[in-house]
């Protein structure tokens, strides 16, 4: 009854029972992987690992094939943490399979300023459409530089990270205590 409504609305010409057959198991299988796969792709738009692990995607307005896409970074970003760069990706995946992606992706501890925690914190499906995409792009590029030890001034172009002062302590805690000093009750 609903097939025929369905089959009513789409009628398809010169296909006529093209709708109403279920797709072969294998075809259907190909279509949940390409869905993981735009998946991925849309995670990893969104999830700004271009901004970082592709050379000049904010430069050109996002405006970078997907061909280009995660090959690493000559751009250091330098701090107290010395000089990190953003890997290329593509050699990441290309070396872990899907199990080893998802295990090291739950528990990743890197330098900064990868968001590291961001992954960590990243639903297994999401982790997974990511290797599914990036495996669909294959292997590309070369490794990125090699992270430089604090005190070490890296070659152009690097962002340099200037950390802030550590905070004077908070007006009410120096009340607070002198209260305490004074045998006071300090201020709730
Ligand atoms: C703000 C910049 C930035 C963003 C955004 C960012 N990364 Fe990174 N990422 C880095 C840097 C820099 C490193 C190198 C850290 C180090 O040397 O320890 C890195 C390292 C990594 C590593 C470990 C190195 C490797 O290749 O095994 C993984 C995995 C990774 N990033 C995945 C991602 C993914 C996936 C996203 C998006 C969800 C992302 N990153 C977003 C900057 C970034």
């Amino acid at each position: 009854m609903l097939a025929c409504a369905i089959g009513a609305c789409q009628r398809v010409p010169n296909a006529p029972d093209a709708v109403a057959k279920p797709l072969p198991i294998a075809t259907a299988a190909a279509a949940a992987g390409d869905d993981l796969v735009a998946h991925g792709e849309y995670i990893v738009r969104i999830g700004g690992c271009n901004d970082c692990h592709t050379a000049g995607y904010a430069e050109r307005g996002g405006d970078v094939p997907t061909g280009e896409w995660l090959t690493g970074s000559p751009l250091g970003y330098h701090g107290p943490w010395g000089t990190t760069y953003a890997s290329n990706l593509r050699l990441t995946v290309g070396d872990l399979d899907e199990a080893e992606w998802l295990a090291y992706t739950a528990n990743l501890h890197t330098r900064p300023i990868m968001p590291d925690f961001m992954l960590r914190q990243m639903r297994e499906r999401d982790r997974r459409a990511i290797h599914r995409f990036v495996r669909s792009l294959g292997p590309a590029g070369e490794p990125a530089p090699e992270p430089l030890p604090p005190g070490r001034v890296p070659p152009p172009p690097y962002f340099q990270l200037v950390a802030p002062a550590p905070a004077p302590p908070r007006p009410e805690r120096r009340q607070a205590s002198a209260d305490a000093q004074n045998g006071q009750n300090p201020v709730q």
